[in-house]
């Protein structure tokens, strides 16, 4: 059986303490080193997290008196401590790149959750069931740092996580033209109602930087490594709006497309049924079984009803028919902080470690 070390720095934070939450217990996975700024550093994780752990869960107990140090200062101790990082902070860009580069550089493969280093060329930005293939683009990167086993990889953004799974078993019929409208989750922007109040009965149809995201990174995803790089696809075109609704968990896309090879209804929901993965085949811990679920009630999916299918990890999809201007449209969903954060980050990094990239 594989078994790991592993650290998780920014472990006090939203997705720190949901990858705390998901990782009790598994069967690959050891969390030895908790690592946030220097305002948390020498504290026991109970006390750095005293009033904002955020969880339904309790703080698992074996983490519980395990020493918070500081993600910078102690990076060469922490590095040499585990064999990969999961990383998940919120400081600037330049500095998180910066981080994320020093721990890949002294050797210890990174699993970020960041934005940082999403645009990078070599670095392989991996839904797990969609595009394996780019761990190759690792062995660039490696070059490029300068290291043996060092390796920064990215988990994209969440909001894509909503309409690119349902869209991606449908390329094979040309997929030309999408429109998505993203309905977030509040917890997206690492908030709950308590702390957010003005989300209760409200929408805000504005979340800095999403757009450009949700429509840059699907192409990247799709893209093709050449020489070394990930080169993005130049199709399908892609244009969404992304807003902030009252939901806690969970964020919706209502999809509309068009085909260069219009497939029919029962076409496209045999091609979402029969979807399987690498996650899927290699039957990886935190796999779901069906990664893609279609639902025939004409009210499904709905945030509160279907965020959990697959233990957050599915994602499900509804109201499939034929759209006026475009050929098609239907409604997805998919957990934000699970399959859109910390869930696939650790999907992402089993992929790594049943390829044997963690090996020593
Ligand atoms: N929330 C989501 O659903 C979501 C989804 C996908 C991706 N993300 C991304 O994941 C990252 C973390 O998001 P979050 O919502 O978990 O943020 P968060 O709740 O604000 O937590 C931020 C974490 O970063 C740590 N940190 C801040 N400054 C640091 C520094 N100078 N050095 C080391 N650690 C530092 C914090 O430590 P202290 O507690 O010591 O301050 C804390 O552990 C962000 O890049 C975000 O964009 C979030």
């Amino acid at each position: 059986m594989k078994n790991y070390k592993v650290g998780i720095i920014g472990a006090t934070g939203m997705v720190g303490q949901r990858l705390l939450t998901l990782l009790e217990g598994h069967p690959w996975f050891s969390v030895e080193v908790l690592a946030a700024s220097s305002k948390s550093a020498g504290k026991s994780f109970e006390e750095a997290v005293f009033g904002r752990w955020a969880m339904a869960k309790p703080i698992p107990e074996k983490i519980k008196c395990m020493k918070v140090y500081d993600a910078e200062k102690d990076a060469e101790f922490i590095a040499s401590s585990v064999d990969f990082v999961f990383c998940a902070i919120n400081m600037d860009k330049a500095a998180t790149k910066a981080l994320e580069e020093k721990y890949a550089k002294l050797e210890c493969p990174v699993m970020s959750n960041n934005s940082a280093n999403r645009g990078v060329f070599d670095v392989p930005m991996i839904i797990p069931e969609i595009n394996p293939e780019h761990m190759e683009v690792v062995s660039a990167q490696k070059k490029r740092l300068g290291t043996k086993r060092g390796f920064i990889s990215v988990k994209s953004n969440c909001s894509i996580q909503s309409y690119v799974p349902a869209l991606h078993p449908l390329m094979k019929f040309g997929v030309k033209n999408v429109l998505a409208c993203t309905y977030q989750a509040i917890s997206g922007a690492g908030k709950n109602f308590e702390r957010w109040p003005e989300m209760v009965d409200n929408l805000i149809p504005y979340i800095g930087g999403e757009e450009e995201k949700s429509e840059n990174e699907p192409l990247k995803i799709w893209g093709k490594i050449e020489d070394g790089k990930i080169i993005s696809a130049s199709s399908p075109a892609i244009t969404t709006q992304c807003l902030r609704v009252p939901v806690s968990d969970g964020h919706t896309a209502a999809v509309f497309v068009s085909f260069d090879k219009k497939p029919t209804i029962d076409e496209i929901k045999k091609a979402w049924a029969e979807y399987r993965g690498e996650p899927q085949i290699l039957e990886l811990p935190s796999a779901p079984k069906q990664f893609l679920t279609y639902f025939e009630e004409p009210d499904r999916p709905q945030a509160k009803l279907d965020r959990d299918l697959e233990n957050g990890m599915g994602v499900s999809i509804g109201r499939l028919r034929a759209d006026s201007q475009y050929d098609y449209k239907f409604v997805s969903l998919s957990h934000n902080t699970i399959r859109g954060a910390a869930g696939g980050n650790i999907l992402m990094a089993e992929l790594y470690a049943a390829k044997g990239y963690f090996d020593r």
